[in-house]
């Protein structure tokens, strides 16, 4: 198991992160699937030019709410993350870039058009969540998968993951002040608002009553009973 620091001017970024960009917090979202398409799309490229051979008609996105342990799942199916992956685009890359964020804006006002020029990307989980948990697998056969958990501090602990499939789950535990994000109606609402008309599919069930499969082929919305198969 590795302990390690992010690299970060601002000591603690995270509670800064909240207070930018507090008008505009649901668009955590957005950024968290938009990262799973473009691993599934990337995944979908290699698989175009012979690098990968399994079998990818059947690939989606699907977002959990558990309201009870009060986390949100996002899973993808995508190309996954080696360790050193994880080690080079979440602690380096992507977190320089949320530090440079606040570093230029710090003194600005609240100003969600900034923040969505900016692609402050995964670390916008924060916004919501006091913990993120991101378990992968690379599709590279015989990487290990990762198991990478920061509480907000930039301090993270990345270690081995007993996830055995290829791909992505990030699992965001959300925040006391947050937990309007664990209605199911909300995720629904911002599924619709964001990812209507996104490449990959996605499955959201909501709880009981419906899954909501928002199909990209058609460009249309339909909502089955939970008991009906989500056919492609
Ligand atoms: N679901 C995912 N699957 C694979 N890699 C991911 C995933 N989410 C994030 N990453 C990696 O982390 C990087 C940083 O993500 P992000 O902060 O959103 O910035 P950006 O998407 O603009 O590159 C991505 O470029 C990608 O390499
Ligand atoms: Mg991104």
């Amino acid at each position: 198991m590795a302990k390690g620091k992010i690299n970060v001017a601002v000591e603690n970024i995270f509670p800064l992160i909240k207070r930018f960009l507090y008008s505009d917090h649901e668009i955590f979202l957005r950024e968290l699937m938009s990262n799973a398409t473009d691993a599934t799309l990337k995944l979908k490229h290699l698989s175009s030019i012979g690098e990968f051979k399994e079998n990818l008609d059947d690939v989606k996105i699907e977002v959990k709410v558990d309201k009870k342990g009060k986390k949100i799942h996002i899973i993808d199916q995508g190309i996954g993350m080696t360790k050193e992956e994880v080690e080079k685009y979440i602690n380096d890359i992507a977190f320089s870039s949320a530090d440079e964020f606040l570093e230029k804006y710090k003194d600005e006002k609240n100003d969600s058009g900034i923040i969505g020029h900016f692609g402050l990307g995964f670390y916008s989980a924060f916004m919501v969540g006091r913990e993120v948990e991101i378990h992968t697998k690379s599709y590279m056969k015989g990487e290990d998968a990762a198991h990478w958990i920061c509480d907000g501090s930039p301090e993270y602990t990345l270690k081995k993951s007993k996830r055995t499939e290829r791909g992505t789950e990030i699992i965001i535990h959300i925040d006391d002040d947050s937990l309007e994000f664990l209605e199911d109606q909300k995720i629904k609402e911002l599924l619709l608002k964001y990812n209507k008309f996104m490449p990959v599919p996605i499955k959201f069930v909501l709880k009981k009553l419906l899954i909501l499969s928002i199909r990209q082929k058609q460009q249309k919305i339909k909502m089955v009973k939970k008991q009906r198969r989500i056919k492609k």
